[in-house]
């Protein structure tokens, strides 16, 4: 049914609609059509609005019992855990929801990256995507600080000391951010403040991120256009719904391993020991999902360009659409692009892995490695492969490499036995 001769049954369905055309709204939704051929990769958006609506409700209940006070905070949390009825649930959900919703952002961008999901006529839906990243970066930041503890307390010290590196105005700002002459009290309040307010932004985001991606409708693993509605697409409801959904259970199980067997694997021990500041951990490190930019951050010897590198590591894949010319979507038809996207990806793996050590001797020089690789592989590698890349070619629809008929992308054997049917 289309949308725009949708029409309730009842008559009062009619006449709310008339005023307020939700139903409408909810009719495109449902019937959204959606490419056939969508693999499991694509259950990630799904499983990320679940992740933000968990950290949402369980964000809200942590919020009735936690105290914003650096004299309190560390007991409140306490107080979670022992008094609260389910309180260590919730906080454990809430504390491993946040690496379980990194997790699932990295997919989702690591698919997006595959597929081509980025260029024309898609930019918007990335470049929002990029800000959602951000956002969900400081949350997470904001948040590992309201436990007051040590890893708090630090990490918190280090990372708005970066801004310290601002040429003249850096130290008015670090003071301006602490709300005083050090990380304290009222930089607590403040980032209890923000941490509540940005996943209501990011909420916000994700209505737009999606309604941007309702306009040219999905990519697909193939990476070609296809006509919607056709016998190409599928409606959204129920077919994408019920395997969104088995994902989703997939995904869950996985979470409530680490929430009821290892609960505080992902953390850091020094955080269970009540911020001071007159004792600093032998070693500050962020939360895992960090690590990578880090790395990046430490790897530059000096601190202002330090702190350059790390920020142009997000912002230059703002201009991805831009910076890969080749107009293939899909690595399954680029045969070089896919051997540079598996490096990229091994780069990003080890550059967490050194994030996550001291910043010397081997450690450092294989994170200054994996820098310039970083920026190597936007800048040039992507720039000239789509100029110089021989593409496999395309089929001219989704359902021809299973159905047979193309001419191109169907070997001839299966062509052949496909045309005798
Ligand atoms: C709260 C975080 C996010 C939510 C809830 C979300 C949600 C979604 C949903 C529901 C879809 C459609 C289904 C799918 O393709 O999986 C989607 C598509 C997409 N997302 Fe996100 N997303 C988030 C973050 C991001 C980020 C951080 C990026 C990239 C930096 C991104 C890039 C994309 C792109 C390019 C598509 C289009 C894929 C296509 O056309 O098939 N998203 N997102």
């Amino acid at each position: 049914m289309s949308e725009h001769n949708y029409q309730p049954k009842s008559k009062f369905g009619k006449w709310f609609n008339d005023r307020l055309p939700l139903l409408t709204l909810a009719n495109h939704l449902t019937d959204y059509p959606t490419p056939k051929n969508l693999n499991y990769w694509w259950t990630f958006g799904g499983i990320l609005t679940f992740c933000l609506i968990t950290q949402i409700i369980t964000g809200l209940v942590l919020a009735m019992h936690y105290i914003a006070h650096a004299d309190m905070a560390f007991n409140s949390v306490e107080h979670i855990m022992r008094d609260v009825n389910y309180g260590w649930l919730i906080r454990y959900i809430h504390a491993n929801g946040a690496s379980m919703f990194f997790l699932a952002v990295y997919i989702h961008i690591f698919r997006s990256l595959f597929y081509g999901s980025y260029k024309s006529p898609r930019e918007i839906i990335w470049i929002l995507g990029i800000i959602i990243y951000l956002l969900m970066m400081a949350a997470a930041f904001m948040g590992y600080v309201l436990p007051w503890g040590q890893m708090s307390f630090w990490g918190a010290t280090v990372i708005t000391n970066l801004f310290s590196a601002i040429p003249l105005v850096g130290e008015s700002i670090t003071t301006w951010l602490w709300g005083g002459y050090s990380v304290d009290n009222p930089t607590l309040t403040r980032f209890f403040t923000l941490h509540y307010l940005i996943p209501f932004l990011i909420l916000g985001l994700v209505v737009l991120h999606i309604w941007a991606l309702h306009i040219p409708g999905n990519n697909n693993p193939i990476g070609i256009d296809i006509k919607k509605p056709s016998k190409e697409t599928v409606s959204f409801h129920p077919y994408i719904v019920v395997k969104d959904l088995f994902a989703l259970l997939l995904f869950t199980i996985l979470f409530a391993a680490f929430v009821f067997y290892s609960p505080n694997i992902l953390g850091h021990a020094d955080n269970y020991i009540e911020a001071n500041p007159l004792v600093t951990p032998a070693h500050i490190v962020p939360e895992w999902y960090l690590l990578p930019f880090y790395a990046i951050l430490r790897s530059v010897p000096d601190k202002l360009m330090g702190v350059i590198a790390m920020l142009s590591a997000i912002f230059i894949l703002a201009a991805l659409p831009w910076l890969d010319t080749s107009k293939v979507r899909s690595a399954v038809f680029r045969p070089l692009y896919k051997q540079f996207y598996w490096i990229l990806v091994a780069d990003v793996l080890i550059l967490g892995y050194v994030g996550a050590m001291p910043a010397e001797g081997l450690y450092l020089l294989v994170a200054r490695i994996g820098t310039a690789y970083y920026f190597a592989h936007f800048l040039i590698i992507l720039p000239v492969l789509g100029k110089i890349e021989k593409t496999s070619p395309l089929p001219l629809s989704i359902t021809e490499p299973i159905m047979g008929g193309s001419l191109n992308a169907v070997p001839t054997r299966i062509r052949e036995n496909s045309q005798k049917l």
